[in-house]
């Protein structure tokens, strides 16, 4: 199978593009990504001389580039997106170009060649979950309150409206917070990794008390291997952690790995519209593909730290450049 990748130079698109040329040796990857801040080759330099594996720079939003790689692959697999929620609080503009336009125009060019589509999303199209509410699955109603996940969730109703109107073959999937190699330390957790290893502050904001439900990147990965494969056309299937945790209480586990006390922490003014609790229940896609998480919270974040720590190169040229603006302008200082 030849397949179109978006975003493959993020961190999740590059997990799936070392998940794929390294299980499947038939298949072959064209990775579209326009290296925004987020992307970076390095994650895929092992690649780049094999001829199964081919990088093609450029916007999802550009219909002349998209449109012979869409005739050329077999499948597309849509992870390109500006994806940080702070990021979307600042600037929502560049979330409706990208999440909502881009995906518009990956799919009418789907829909012209007729090919495959698989749409990666999240969990937080589905809104926020009171303490003892069920966790999220396919049946919850959309409830977006940031930028990103409204933007998320129109580029879902997209893809499903595709589906009915025109019969593309689709496939969704909502996923709960990934964590894992190549996650630039924008988000939570390689944040307070590297914060912790440049003796900076560790910034939690309101009381630290939101849950998340912590899912490896790797796990996360070979269930969208396993929806483009057998996953059942036009369906949505949620994908989760079993990992629920208090933020703070992820951070004490870190400093904890780390081998550090916890006078870094520091309590900073809340994220606006702070979703209290995401969580999935993965019944569906455990039930029907045989899927469930295998590397337990304990075991990844262990992994993901020993990563942090080996690669120190990647992330302190992560956090050059541009990063430092959006650093300052977020937490109010470099
Ligand atoms: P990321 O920000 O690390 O990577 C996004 C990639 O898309 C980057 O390589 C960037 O250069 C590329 N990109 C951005 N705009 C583009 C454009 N206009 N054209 C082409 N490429 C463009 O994101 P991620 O964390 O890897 O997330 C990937 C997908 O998974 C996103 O759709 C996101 O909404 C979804 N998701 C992420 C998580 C998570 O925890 N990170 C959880 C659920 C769902
Ligand atoms: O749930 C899936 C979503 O997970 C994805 O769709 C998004 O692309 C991804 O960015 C992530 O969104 P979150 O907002 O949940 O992740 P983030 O890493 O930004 O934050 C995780 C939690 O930690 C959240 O409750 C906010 C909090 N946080 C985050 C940062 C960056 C802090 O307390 N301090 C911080 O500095």
């Amino acid at each position: 199978m030849k397949i179109l990748v978006t975003g493959g130079a993020g961190f999740i698109g590059s997990n799936f593009i070392h998940h794929i040329l390294e299980g499947h040796p038939e298949d072959e990857v064209i990775n579209l990504d326009a290296l925004t801040y987020a992307g970076n080759l390095e994650n895929l330099s092992i690649w780049k001389d094999d001829p199964r594996y081919r990088f093609v720079k450029g916007d999802i939003a550009d219909a002349s580039i998209v449109d012979p790689l869409i005739a050329e692959a077999d499948a597309v697999v849509h992870f390109a997106a500006e994806s940080h929620v702070d990021r979307s609080i600042m600037d929502p503009g560049i979330f409706l170009e990208t999440n909502v336009r881009g995906t518009y125009v990956l799919l009418e060019a789907a829909r012209k060649h007729g090919k495959r589509f698989h749409h990666v999303s999240t969990d937080e199209v589905f809104g926020a979950l009171k303490p003892d509410d069920a966790p999220f699955d396919e049946k919850t109603p959309y409830d977006p309150r940031s930028p990103y996940s409204a933007s998320k969730a129109s580029s879902d109703h997209l893809v499903r409206a595709y589906h009915e109107t025109y019969g593309l073959p689709i496939t969704i999937s909502n996923c709960s917070n990934n964590y894992g190699p190549y996650a630039c330390p924008e988000k939570f957790i390689p944040l307070i990794i590297t914060n912790i290893s440049e003796k900076k502050r560790i910034p939690v904001y309101g009381d630290g008390k939101q849950v998340r439900d912590w899912l490896y990147v790797e796990d996360h990965c070979r269930a969208i291997d396993m929806i483009i494969r057998k996953g059942r056309i036009g369906e949505t299937y949620c994908i989760g952690g079993d990992s629920e945790r208090t933020n703070i209480w992820i951070v004490k586990k870190l400093l904890e790995l780390l081998g550090r006390d916890e006078s870094a922490i520091e309590y900073v003014k809340d994220r606006a519209g702070h979703d209290r609790r995401y969580a999935i229940n993965y019944g569906k896609i455990e039930h029907e593909l045989g899927w469930r998480p295998t590397v337990s919270l304990e075991e990844g974040l262990r992994k993901t730290v020993s990563w942090y720590q080996a690669n120190e190169d990647w992330w302190k040229n992560m956090k050059s450049g541009a990063y430092q603006e959006y650093y300052a302008k977020q937490y109010g200082k470099k």
